[in-house]
């Protein structure tokens, strides 16, 4: 039997919970030969390596090196380097996850490509159909252009199915499979809590909040110093625990924010009273445990909103809009924006009331991998 050859693209650390368990389900199925390809839009170990370690992922088979620029620049050198890789490889199926730099760029060169023979690859999106309809958002962008472009969509939430059908995308391309995070995220739980974490920062379960922030639009001058007052504010009411993506540290540094956190080396023991403790940016299953346990959660993040509505904890997200609505309909999420009193009413609230009952999204229940391969194994049998 011939196998199908697929090409599987992470970029950015979001990317590579959702690589995992779409790379184990086509590796349990025998048509098909995976080749994981890493585009190096992250380079640093604990935005990208990290993840392939704890996750159990081989090394990527096809590595492109692109590392940071500007928009333009770093999708301009992923496409021309994957297209080389495209050439040299000639998968017959490209699949790519989320809404980076790195999915459109593939994505946009995969669709283009044609082999000397004549043949061309066909291409998946995996986390296809969510909208923020915020197009000032690159990842809004990169979500929109993927999807007029792709050749399968799978989709997380009914929203994204709706919002496809919306944008004229015929039915036949879309499939509702559910979410690859979530498997992530249901398969590594054991694990992250054995996690220790906890005990090396001296923090009580339930008893401190965990923040993330790294969107531009929250690190622009006068939203970030408003942000980080706030922040302060919180922190001395509960113990707040920031790991921060190496962009924000350096946007703190350069406005001379960086003295409002107390610094946490990697190894370092804190016994953690009411402040701000700002760390480096940790592995996946210290992360799924610290918020696991943490009192709520602030963030700016995508897939933290769908792990908290799965994990039952308070989530205050740090913008105006979702492209993910099944966490504010079905979990725990709500939108707080940056401004301090809608914070801090939202903080009030995950402190003083318990949460209400959360639902679980439809096809949230670590099976999403396996649907997705079984749809293409249908298409490529
Ligand atoms: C990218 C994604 C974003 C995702 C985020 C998760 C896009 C448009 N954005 O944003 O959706 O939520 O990843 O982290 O693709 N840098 C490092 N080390 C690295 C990589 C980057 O220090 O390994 C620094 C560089 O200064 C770089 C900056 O971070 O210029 C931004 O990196 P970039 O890949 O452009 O986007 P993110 O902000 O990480």
């Amino acid at each position: 039997m011939r196998k199908s050859s697929v090409f599987l693209v992470g970029g950015a650390r979001p990317n590579f919970m959702k690589v995992g368990p779409i790379f184990k389900a086509l590796a349990r199925a025998p048509k098909f030969k995976t080749t994981i390809v890493h585009t190096g839009q992250h380079y640093d170990r604990e935005l990208s390596y990290v993840f392939f370690e704890e996750l159990g992922l081989p090394s990527p088979g096809v590595r492109l090196e692109v590392g940071s620029g500007s928009h333009a620049v770093q999708t301009a050198r992923i496409m021309e380097r994957f297209e080389g890789a495209l050439f040299s490889e000639q998968p017959d199926l490209v699949i790519v996850v989320g809404d980076v730099n790195s999915s459109l760029a593939c994505a946009l060169a995969a669709t283009k490509v044609v082999y000397p023979s004549g043949a061309r690859p066909k291409l998946a999106h995996v986390e296809a159909g969510l909208r923020s309809f915020d197009r000032s958002m690159p990842e809004e962008i990169n979500r929109l252009l993927t999807d007029a472009i792709g050749d399968f969509l799978f989709t997380t939430e009914e929203s994204a199915n709706a919002n496809l059908a919306r944008e004229g995308v015929p039915e036949d391309k879309i499939f509702f499979v559910g979410n690859v995070m979530i498997d992530s995220l249901l398969g590594q739980l054991s694990r992250a809590d054995s996690s220790k974490i906890r005990e090396r920062l001296g923090v009580t379960d339930g008893r401190y909040a965990l923040l993330t922030l790294h969107r531009p639009s929250n690190l622009e001058t006068a939203t970030l110093l408003a942000l980080m007052r706030t922040m302060e504010e919180i922190a001395s009411r509960i113990p707040v625990i920031f790991p921060a993506h190496p962009r924000t540290v350096a946007r703190l540094r350069e406005f001379g924010l960086d003295d409002r956190c107390v610094w946490v080396a990697p190894d370092e023991e804190i016994s953690a009273g009411r402040a701000f403790y700002m760390l480096p940016p940790l592995g996946y299953l210290d992360f799924l445990n610290l918020m696991r346990n943490a009192a709520f959660v602030l963030t700016d993040s995508g897939g933290i909103q769908e792990e908290t509505t799965i994990l039952g904890v308070p989530c205050l997200t740090l913008r105006e809009n979702t492209e993910r609505p099944v966490t504010l309909s079905h979990g725990t999420n709500v939108l707080v924006g940056s401004d301090p009193q809608r914070i801090h009413r939202g903080v009030e609230a995950a402190l003083t009331r318990r949460p209400g009952p959360t639902r679980t999204p439809p096809l949230w229940d670590g099976k999403a991998a396996e649907r997705i391969v079984k749809v293409l194994g249908d298409i490529f049998s």
